[in-house]
């Protein structure tokens, strides 16, 4: 079998490529869960979040919108820098202890993957997993169909793999599997927690183990606290792909919610908050500007002025130590059952086992 970077396209753009992939039918192994929400249609909750953000003081733009077609491509090559250690740190981790992890995730269970990506941070698992002759269903889950076909195709040299597309959000995904798997084991890699704060990464983790029976497992990545001089440059890559990604959100306003954003007058800036151990990521004014956008369906108008040096927030990248981990774990009713560390110590891939109560 071939090694993940031979059979996979790690840029991401195999089955994406033209803009046509929204179109694209899911494979027939997929199913789309009925959103039964009454929420907004996506982009007007965009453009709520973002007046929101901006109208707040200290401003802010949520980062869970980074991710359009662009911001994913550019994630995906921030993933593949030499300054941004933590998806080194995970690969190491996933390709050398797959082995040892399969042991501890057994037999007979659904496996379910929380915002999989493009399948290269679980390919090895699941080769390790199938190489035992483990009896598994994979069910990956992520809000956004396009995910889904290059996912497929980039797993295809897994011939044995039962694969099972989920398209919809996290809680709509859980709840589709508790009445069909007698067992769960739920992956969350990447250290994408790390956008929550504690408090918010408590919530959600509480959530997840309410649609979870005891004694199924969870596996979450953690980035640890680190000398700042290590996670600086992590955000602040010299190439300037962090910034490309940053700005990018610019674009994606002006585009989607018609908004007069010039990049040209915004800096990327990225901060270690010693207090807190979170990385912060901020666009700054470089003049006083007024910025206007519109909500794409009623058409309304909002504008803002930004001062001179003005930092807007746009995200927050959580680090944790073994004592935050810990204390994550009791707080939503887990135990930790193991941890998977690479050689250097910045990263954690942590087995967490749901509690009885
Ligand atoms: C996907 C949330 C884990 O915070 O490290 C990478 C996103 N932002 N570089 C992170 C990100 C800037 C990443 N996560």
């Amino acid at each position: 079998m071939g090694s993940p970077e031979s059979g996979m396209q790690r840029n991401g753009s195999g089955a994406r490529s033209g803009d046509g992939y929204m179109a694209t039918a899911l494979p027939p192994t997929s199913i789309k869960l009925r959103d039964d929400s009454n929420d907004l249609p996506e982009e007007q909750a965009f453009y709520r979040d973002v007046v929101q953000g901006l109208e707040c003081r200290p401003r802010s733009l949520p980062s869970r919108y980074f991710y359009d077609d662009r911001g994913s491509e550019l994630f995906q090559a921030i993933t593949e820098l030499e300054e941004y250690y933590p998806a080194a740190c995970e690969r190491e981790i996933l390709s050398g202890q797959s082995g040892t992890i399969a042991e501890y995730l057994g037999d007979d269970f659904g496996l379910i993957e929380l915002g999989p990506g493009d399948g290269h941070k679980s390919y090895h698992l699941l080769e390790a997993l199938l190489s035992r002759k483990a009896s598994f269903r994979y069910y990956p889950v992520d809000i956004s169909a396009g995910i889904i076909p290059p996912l497929q195709q980039n797993l295809a040299g897994l011939d044995q793999l039962q694969f099972h597309g989920l398209v919809g959000d996290y809680e709509a995904g859980l709840q589709y599997l508790n009445g069909r798997e007698r067992r769960h084991v739920v992956l969350f890699l990447g250290s994408s927690i790390g956008n929550f704060s504690m408090d918010e990464s408590a919530d959600f983790l509480r959530r997840l183990r309410m649609s979870l029976h005891a004694k199924d497992l969870l596996l979450i990545g953690f980035d640890l606290v680190k000398d700042p001089s290590i996670l600086i440059p992590a955000y602040s890559d010299c190439a300037g792909i962090t910034r490309q990604f940053n700005l990018n959100l610019l674009l994606r306003m002006n585009r989607e919610l018609n908004a007069d954003f010039d990049p040209d007058h915004f800096l990327h800036h990225a901060a270690f908050n010693p207090r807190n151990h979170a990385m912060e990521s901020y666009l700054i004014s470089l003049k006083e500007q007024t910025v206007s956008l519109q909500d794409p369906i009623s058409c309304l108008q909002s504008s803002f002025t930004l001062g001179c040096f003005e930092a807007v927030q746009t995200e927050t990248s959580q680090k944790y130590t073994e004592a935050d981990i810990k204390d994550l774990a009791s707080r939503s009713g887990f135990r930790i059952e193991a941890n998977f560390q690479d050689s250097r110590g910045y990263f954690t891939d942590s087995l967490w086992i749901a509690d009885d109560r």
